[in-house]
This record gives C-alpha cells, structure tokens and sequence, in this order.
C-alpha cells in the first residue's frame, strides 16, 4: 500500500504531509464521520451517483450537514492534481462532524471535515481469488448500515482472517450470517442465491445491489433470507462482493471445502461474466 501523491482537505489539495487536522477533529475523537470509496473504470466512477446517494444517506442519518453533490467539482480537481483523471483509480471520500471541544452530543455550527484521496487501482476484469474465509461471531454494534469511520470492529474481524491466511471474515449474528468485513456475502443453494437482507445489521453494498439487477436480468432467483452457520453443508456456492473485491468466489469457510481445482461455482461464474459485461458497458 502506498500513500496517495495529494490529498483533497478542506477545499485545499495539499501533499499528505501537509494535510493537518486537530486532534480534536470529531473524527479522530470518537470516529464520528461517513465515508466512502469508488472506482473509477475506464474514465468513469462506477455507479457513481449511487455511492454518492449513500454516502448523502449516511451523512444524514448522523445528522451532519452537507451536500455531497458539492463534491464533484473537486474531484475533478484531485484527480487532476493526481495525475488520475480518466484512468483507473480508487477514491476515498471521508467526512467527519468537524472539530470542536470533546462531548459526546453533536456541538452547534460545526463545519464538517472533507477529506478525500485517490490512488491508482486497476481492478482484474474478474478476480480470480478462490478466497478461503473463517467465521467469527458478528460483535459489531447494530447500525451497521451506517458507512461510518469508526471501524474498529471489522478491523479486529478482518485482522483474525490475515492470521489464518484467509482473504476475509465472514459474520454472523444469532446463528445467521450477516456480511463480512468489508464485503457483502451471498450463498447459493439449488440455483436460488440467498443474502442478508439490507436492514441495519448490513451495508447495503452497492455492489451487492448490483448483484440483485444482475439476477433479475439474468432470471435468477434471488432471495433477502440469511444463512444458517449451520447450513454450511447444503450450500453449492458462495461468494462476496464489494467495490474493489468486485465478485470472489469463496473456495472455503473454515474446514469447509465449496470446490477445488478453481471450478468455480455456475451461478457465480455467471454473475462474474455478467459483471464484467455491465463495466464494459458503463
Ligand atoms: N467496503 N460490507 C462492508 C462492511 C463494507 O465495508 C463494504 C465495503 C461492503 C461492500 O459495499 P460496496 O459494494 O458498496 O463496496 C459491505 C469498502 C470498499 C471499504 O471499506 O473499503
């Protein structure tokens, strides 16, 4: 991982160095922003609008002022100053409440923080990962819908699955699994895909709303029914999905073993082709 050459703070575009905040910045206090990232792909951020949409939904389920929309223009800018326009790249954007005296409750006329970044990302047509996931006990807080800064929980989650080697850590939540740590997770059990509902124990990954218009169009049954950690056995396919993970097909989860010799599940490999048609198109 590399720093990015300049960083968007403020208004400013500055070298990272020079990118300063307080340290009573509400986001470094208590993790109390929203973020977002996106790709660009072939010149254009994928489903640009949609993440802008969450990142404008996010912001005002936290009650933080602020029009997201204000943020094209300086993306432009950024990329520019990066040396990024039109090619591929990934775009951090993070707002936070703003600085002020520590409390918990939201101060009066407080200015947000805007932080944005990008960074040179090619993404593989398909990814060929063949990840091998554990699962682990969800103990996130329950408003995981909000994309807030504060991610400690899936830090934690997601450093347990680089011990065990694995690409990522699937939860679950009362017996049922929910997402992972930084993907939405999907199942498929005689030819129907299963995920969590989208309510307040998931992000609704805009990748994963991707996956849904995939299946309508390709006629696969979809259904918002969580798994079972005890219904491992009678999965045939699995996969995650998310903004740079795109489509992985999950090999293994734990001693589990899904398929061997990259045969990679139908339904998967389907959505895999049927993704890489939509970027081609967008
Ligand atoms: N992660 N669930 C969680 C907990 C996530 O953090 C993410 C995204 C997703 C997938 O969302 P999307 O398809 O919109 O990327 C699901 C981002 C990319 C991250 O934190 O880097």
């Amino acid at each position: 991982m590399k720093y990015p050459d300049k960083v968007y703070l403020n208004g400013e575009i500055v070298n990272p160095e020079d990118a300063k905040i307080s340290v009573f910045d509400r986001g470094f206090i208590f993790g109390d922003g929203i973020y977002e990232v996106m790709v660009q792909i072939d010149g254009k951020f994928f489903y640009e609008e949609a993440h802008l949409n969450r990142l404008q939904e996010g912001l005002s389920k936290i009650n933080i002022t602020f029009n997201a929309n204000e943020l094209s223009p300086a993306i432009e800018q950024l990329l520019s100053a990066t040396e990024l326009t039109g090619k591929d790249c990934l775009l951090y954007i993070q707002i936070t409440r703003g600085v002020a005296p520590r409390q918990h409750s939201y101060p009066d006329d407080i200015k947000p923080t805007v932080m944005m970044y990008a960074v040179p990302k090619i993404l593989p047509d398909i990814n060929k990962v063949n990840a091998k996931v554990i699962s682990r006990n969800d103990f996130r807080w329950s408003r995981c819908d909000i994309k807030m800064t504060s991610l400690l929980g899936n830090v934690m989650l997601n450093e347990e699955a680089m011990q065990h080697e694995c690409f990522e850590t699937i939860l679950y939540r009362d017996g049922c699994i929910t997402e992972a740590s930084h993907c939405n997770v999907f199942f498929v059990k005689d030819g129907i895909v299963f995920t969590h509902p989208a309510n307040e124990l998931i992000l609704d990954g805009i990748t994963r709303q991707i996956i849904f218009e995939l299946c309508e169009s390709l006629q696969i049954e979809i259904r918002e029914t969580p798994i079972s950690i005890n219904d491992f056995d009678g999965i045939d396919e699995a996969f995650l999905t998310g903004t740079s993970t795109q489509i992985a097909a999950i090999q293994k989860i734990n001693n589990h073993i899904l398929y061997t010799d990259d045969k990679i599940g139908v339904v998967t490999q389907t959505l895999q082709e049927a993704f890489l048609k939509l970027k081609k198109e967008n």
